[in-house]
């Protein structure tokens, strides 16, 4: 994707500082720059783009250095990652946490617990990079880390997900961390009310209009939490992965590396954490800086948000405005909201809700400021009378089960993930559903019909209301959401 910026990185390091002064000529009598390694030219076989950026971002961004930045971001998204980058993870498996393989492993590449892939882009391309993947980009997503060296598709070992696209992920994140906070707001208040009644205190937890079940806070202070509905203990929503269990971009992208391509991060692979700063035994180390990813999480997080065409066909336009008022009536925008509203549009990386492995806001000085606002797509967005932008995403980031006796084909999972039953799904966001078929959890649905015919559980309602509506209507339902596309 061209988003218009130039990739020249954001400030060089020394090594490639050097290598730029020799390459313009430039001589420096006082400080002889040293003679460049024969390695580092820019025809080797290496991400140039890798360490290319010195330090972390810190505060506010001017339009020009985050540009710079996403522009970093964007190559080493689209870079195909190799041995002397430090591809590969021997020692290492895919697991979240840093893990040792039982026995080393000498194939680069392996599909199933992977290194499974050369490039980020190698999956997330549909329509465009940064976008969803066909079914052949499916990832066996394994979170036990006994079974994590498995070489097996039975679904006794790992879960299987089709590749969901990244459009508009700045907003979704941060979106969830106005949700978050907004919860965690609920439950400091209800500690509190309990403690000056000296009783019992319950509380709805609503952000934004969607309903997380009940807290109840004793007067001990502590709470209790069998009411929870969709969200984790900790109140935190953890709006990626399509079960709803990752925090963030920066999460999402330190574990993708490593499972992915074995290309470690420092910020949870390196000596600080693991001991070692070859964790993988590939023999390279450092292997991707926290200022790496903080140029992939920008890229990311600064993707515009997916739009609506109508196709210029005669009767698209009636269909699709007779399938958005369906949506509504069939009770689909219960879980698929049309838009949630947002606060700020200011991104913050390192965020604040990440944990160990990840590094977040209380571990740097001061986090970089990426306002969104800059961006000519994030101006157009919708905003309410209060000025709040409205978030098309037609999601709720909240889980739902999604199984019940009769439905059950989206029950196709063995294996719980982080705590979380192997039937529950977090409501895909349909933005850009138009442009990112097949569909489902594990990519293998070819139709919409067919996915829609597929919620049970908490989707059997809207469901069956669709089932048993005339042939037109669904067909019109079906028009409206082929107009949710991903645009160049
Ligand atoms: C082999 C295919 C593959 C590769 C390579 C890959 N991804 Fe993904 N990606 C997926 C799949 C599959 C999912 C959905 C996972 C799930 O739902 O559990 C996903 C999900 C994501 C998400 C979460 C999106 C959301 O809305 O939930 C992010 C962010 C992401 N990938 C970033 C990356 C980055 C960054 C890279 C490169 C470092 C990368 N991916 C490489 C297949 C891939
Ligand atoms: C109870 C909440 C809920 C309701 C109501 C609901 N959905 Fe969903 N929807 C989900 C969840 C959760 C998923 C993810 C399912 C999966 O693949 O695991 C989903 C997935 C989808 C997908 C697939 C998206 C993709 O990219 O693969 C489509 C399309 C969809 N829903 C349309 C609808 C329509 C149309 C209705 C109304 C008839 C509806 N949904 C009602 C929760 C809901």
């Amino acid at each position: 994707m061209n988003t218009g910026c130039n990739s020249a990185p954001l400030r060089l390091a020394s090594g490639a500082a050097a290598f730029l002064m020799m390459a313009s000529g430039a001589v420096f009598a006082e400080e002889a720059a040293p003679p460049a390694p024969s390695t580092d030219v820019p025809w080797a076989e290496r991400t140039v783009e890798l360490g290319s950026t010195a330090s972390m971002p810190e505060g506010v961004l001017q339009k020009d250095e985050l540009l710079r930045l996403i522009g970093v971001g964007e190559a080493l998204f689209a870079a195909s990652f190799t041995k002397l980058d430090g591809a590969g993870r021997p020692e290492a498996t895919q697991a979240i946490d840093p893990t040792r393989r039982k026995h080393p492993r000498e194939q680069p590449f392996l599909r199933t617990a992977g290194p499974d892939g050369g490039s980020c882009a190698a999956c997330h391309n549909t329509p465009l990079m940064g976008g969803a993947g066909d079914f052949v980009t499916n990832v066996f997503v394994s979170e036990g880390f006994e079974s994590a060296d498995f070489d097996s598709l039975d679904p006794q070992f790992s879960n299987e997900r089709g590749s969901n696209h990244l459009f508009g992920s700045g907003l979704v994140e941060l979106l969830a961390r106005e949700m978050s906070r907004d919860l965690q707001k609920i439950r400091s208040e209800a500690l509190a009310a309990a403690r000056s009644l000296g009783e019992p205190v319950r509380r709805a937890l609503v952000t934004k209009g969607v309903e997380f079940g009940f807290i109840t806070a004793e007067a001990d202070g502590s709470v209790l939490l069998d009411e929870l509905d969709g969200v984790d203990t900790d109140l935190v929503i953890r709006p990626f992965s399509q079960k709803g269990v990752m925090t963030s971009l920066r999460q999402f992208t330190v574990n993708a590396l490593n499972h992915h391509h074995g290309m470690q991060p420092d910020e949870r692979f390196g000596a600080r954490w693991t001991g070692t700063d070859d964790f993988d035994g590939d023999g390279m180390s450092r292997e991707v800086s926290a200022a790496d990813i903080s140029a992939l999480v920008a890229w990311q997080a600064t993707l515009p948000a997916p739009t609506r065409v109508v196709p210029v066909v005669e009767g698209w336009n009636e269909a699709a405005a007779r399938g958005e008022d369906m949506f509504g009536a069939l009770g689909c925008a219960d879980c698929h909201r049309p838009h949630l509203p947002l606060e700020s549009l200011s991104f913050a990386d390192p965020g604040p809700f990440d944990s160990a492995g990840t590094l977040n806001a209380r571990q740097v000085k001061a986090p970089g400021i990426y306002d969104l606002e800059l961006l000519n797509w994030a101006r157009d967005l919708p905003r309410d009378e209060q000025g709040r932008v409205l978030v098309p995403l037609y999601g709720d980031l909240k889980r739902h089960t999604m199984t019940d006796r009769q439905i059950d084909a989206l029950g196709n999972e063995l294996l719980s993930q982080r705590f979380v039953d192997r039937n529950i799904f977090q409501t895909s966001e349909l933005w850009g559903v138009g442009s990112t078929a097949p569909y489902g959890h594990r990519n293998d649905f070819t139709t919409l019909d067919e996915i829609i015919l597929a919620h049970g559980g908490d989707g059997r309602k809207a469901r069956d209301a669709y089932a048993q509506s005339p042939d037109h209507d669904k067909l019109a339902l079906i028009a409206f959401l082929k107009t949710l596309v991903i645009e160049p």
